[in-house]
């Protein structure tokens, strides 16, 4: 964590976040838990053996202190035996649900994986000048199995509601994706209240029609699907870095600068069409966006051979990380540093643009 709050799952406000007890070694009904994978909001995560039929489960404990008031277990149950009946070969699969007096879990599919955020650090962490980012084709395929377990889940009627890279577990043996947590949001992550300070969710990813609380359909998990797209194409999420109920209130008003600007704005070695299609599951208002996940889909499988023959040619730069949150680039975006309008360093200018043009700044040393 590090920072004193975090960003991507957080509770702030009213909900004091507290250390949350350490089940190892306790047996739940036919399971006995033996490992915590990770720490979300609600919960904690399990690697854990089921007895009864001996093999290795996943369990996710979500303790009631955690849950908002507003949804009873009853309803949780319910919401779990949804997404327990949401079959799908890249949707982990809900085995069981139990209650115990302080908390509630699931026990499900175990995922030989590492989630996209793990992933994106993994790529970090190659030295210097090749700092690597997932390849263009990679996320295509990544895209492709995504954008179908939205359309599928989508018909069914179930909105995911927090896509964000914890949710999306990444098997590289065979570049196969894992939809975590389907539906469950619903149940627990109410975004932002004004009146009570209290926000829970996932400001990064969240939708602005969610940010103010409104009714969602699947349009919501396109929006948050585009902000993990564009953070895995650049390295970083191109927003400023403020509260996070500063993120919200910028999202749930569509304000311009809810990013500092798209993918291509960031980094010219992005393809022009790759930072478009991204761009357009990402507008502010979702009847600009793709109708559905369908269409964002056949829009993805359209582009794909183009981008994939791009990659190949090496006709692309290596994507190499540039100095996150560098500056506005969406027009009359205005922020400390940088006039209104201008392009980020790196960026050549078009003619007749007054912006810094490249950048002559230090190399870029670190994430
Ligand atoms: N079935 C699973 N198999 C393997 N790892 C899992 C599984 N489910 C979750 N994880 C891992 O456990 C971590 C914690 O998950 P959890 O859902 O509790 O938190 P989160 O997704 O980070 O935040 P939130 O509580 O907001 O959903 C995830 O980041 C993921 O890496
Ligand atoms: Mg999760």
């Amino acid at each position: 964590m590090g920072a004193a709050f975090r960003l991507n799952a957080i509770i702030v406000g009213m909900t004091q976040s507290r250390a949350l007890p350490d089940l190892t070694g306790q047996t739940l009904g036919t399971v006995t838990l033996l490992q915590k994978i990770g720490e979300g909001s609600m919960g904690v995560v399990y690697r854990a053996f089921q007895n009864t039929l001996s093999r290795p489960v996943a369990v996710k404990v979500v303790f009631r202190n955690k849950l908002n008031k507003l949804f009873t277990p009853e309803r949780f149950r319910q919401e779990a035996e949804v997404v327990a009946n949401l079959l799908h070969s890249n949707i982990i699969t809900i085995f069981e649900f139990g209650e115990q007096p302080d908390f509630m879990y699931f026990v499900m599919q175990l995922v030989d994986g590492i989630s996209l955020s793990q992933w994106l650090k993994q790529k970090k962490k190659h030295p210097l000048p090749r700092k690597r980012l997932p390849s263009l084709d990679d996320m295509i395929h990544l895209a492709d199995q995504v954008l179908e377990v939205l359309s599928f889940a989508h018909k069914e009627g179930v909105v995911h509601r927090d896509i964000k890279p914890e949710n999306l577990l990444w098997i590289e043996r065979n570049r196969k994706v894992m939809v975590a947590d389907f539906g469950l949001a619903a149940v627990y992550h109410t975004i932002y209240d004004e009146e009570k300070a209290f926000i829970l969710g996932s400001p990064l990813y969240v939708s602005p029609e969610q940010a103010r609380g409104e009714a969602v359909d699947g349009r919501a998990d396109l929006f948050s699907f585009g902000c993990v797209l564009l953070e895995l194409t650049l390295g970083f999420l191109p927003v400023k870095v403020e509260r996070p109920e500063r993120i919200f209130q910028t999202r749930a008003k569509e304000s311009p600068d809810m990013f500092t600007g798209m993918a291509h704005d960031h980094s010219p070695a992005v393809p022009r069409i790759w930072s478009e299609f991204i761009a357009r599951s990402l507008q502010a208002k979702r009847e600009q966006r793709f109708t559905g996940a369908e269409q964002m889909l056949a829009q993805l499988r359209n582009l794909a051979p183009g981008l994939r023959a791009l990659e190949a040619a090496g006709a692309l730069e290596p994507p190499v990380f540039p100095p996150p949150y560098n500056g506005p680039t969406l027009p009359g975006a205005n922020f400390p540093g940088r006039p209104a309008g201008t392009v980020p360093p790196g960026q050549p200018k078009k003619p007749g643009e007054t912006g810094p043009g490249p950048s002559t700044g230090p190399a870029f040393t670190g994430s």
